[in-house]
């Protein structure tokens, strides 16, 4: 994959971009998985994430992922995404993004794709990718969604359309309307039961595969009672649990270099607890047959690699190119003066 040798700079548009994922989910879990093991293999450069959050301090935030991946991809670049979580509110997705991929050989930018539905596509192939692995099988007689936004519905968009058998959907967020709303999506789709609770502990009770898709920033599920019946539990947002969840379960995360960050729940249980014992291993190992499910609840929490969000998008700009589904700038670059 090479820059435009002309000079112009090529841009994709996120519609474009949902329209080549909608029907292609098991090819995305497929490059995903294929990015998980070459950064396993050390085909990875990936510096730690970058934070920029506004002083004085509001909910808002920045973080800028860079990375280079090595192996079959060879790309490079960075994802530049906000999140503002008032924006909910207003009517707009809480994130925007936008995700650079540079050519390895010239270090030129090949193009500039909107980054927010390739992030959370990346996310939820991960989640659901490790999940199927855990699981051995795409079926789950209740899945429960604490924080029904649009995480979570890139969830459920891989659920359904990768064929899962799941028997109903308990569903709970902060705002009971933006749940409603959740469900009634999904009885539109191909769910035949879903209904929403306010009671986190019958959520957990009645579901075997629970997917964490909130904004918390500090966790507030802190009885490990609530794991009596074992979950898999997809832990995306990183903040929700206690350490006294995590101690008795077993633990998979991404990469700990990076996990161990930013307030997460398992850099808490490991301030808590003194050490990173409850951590059995990562995503990757899960896939290498490594890790399997233990007899106790598991707890899945990826910090969220770039790596994946240039796998994905490598992907995504090829399937765009291929379609005419992209827009170049010509001369975006200046001449050379040499
Ligand atoms: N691990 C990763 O790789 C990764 C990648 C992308 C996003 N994320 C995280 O996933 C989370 C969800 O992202 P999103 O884009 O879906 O956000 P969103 O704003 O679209 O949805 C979050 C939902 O959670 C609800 N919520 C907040 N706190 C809650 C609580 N305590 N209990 C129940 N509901 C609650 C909100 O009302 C909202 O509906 C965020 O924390 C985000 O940082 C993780």
């Amino acid at each position: 994959m090479t820059a435009d040798s002309g000079g112009g700079l090529t841009l994709v548009r996120g519609n474009d971009i949902l329209s080549q994922i909608t029907g292609h989910r098991a090819d995305c879990l497929d490059v995903i998985s294929r990015a998980y093991l070459t950064h396993a293999d050390g085909g990875a450069a990936l510096p730690h994430s970058v934070f920029v959050r506004p002083d004085p301090p509001r909910p808002d935030r920045f973080i800028a992922l860079a990375g280079h991946l090595a192996g079959d991809f060879g790309i490079a670049g960075i994802k530049w995404i906000a999140s503002f979580p008032d924006n909910v509110a207003a009517g707009r997705e809480r994130t925007s993004a936008v995700l650079v991929l540079n050519d390895t050989r010239t270090g030129y930018p090949i193009a500039v794709l909107e980054g927010s539905v390739i992030s959370a596509t990346r996310t939820a192939a991960s989640a659901v990718l490790t999940a199927e692995k855990l699981a051995g099988r795409r079926k789950a007689a209740r899945v429960g969604i604490v924080g029904t936004g649009l995480i979570a519905a890139h969830v459920c968009l891989f659920l359904t359309e990768l064929g899962w058998d799941i028997g109903g959907y308990t569903l709970l967020d902060t705002y009971r309307d933006r749940a409603q709303q959740f469900r009634a999506r999904l009885l539109e789709g191909r769910a035949t039961a879903a209904r929403v609770t306010t009671d986190v502990a019958d959520l957990f009770d009645e579901c075997g595969l629970i997917v964490l898709t909130t904004t918390a920033n500090t966790p507030y599920l802190l009885d490990p009672a609530l794991l009596t019946n074992c979950p898999l539990v997809l832990h995306l947002s990183l903040r929700d649990l206690g350490p006294n969840l995590i101690s008795v379960s077993q633990n998979i995360t991404d990469d700990p270099e990076h996990a161990f960050r930013e307030n997460t729940s398992v850099q808490v249980a490991e301030r808590t607890l003194g050490d990173r014992a409850f951590l059995s291993g990562t995503i990757a190992d899960v896939l290498t047959g490594r890790v399997a499910r233990d007899g106790r609840p598991a707890i899945v929490a990826p910090f969220g690699l770039g790596v994946l969000d240039l796998a994905l998008g490598q992907w995504v700009y090829q399937q765009c190119q291929d379609q005419g589904a992209v827009t170049t700038v010509p001369g975006f670059f200046s001449d050379p003066l040499r």
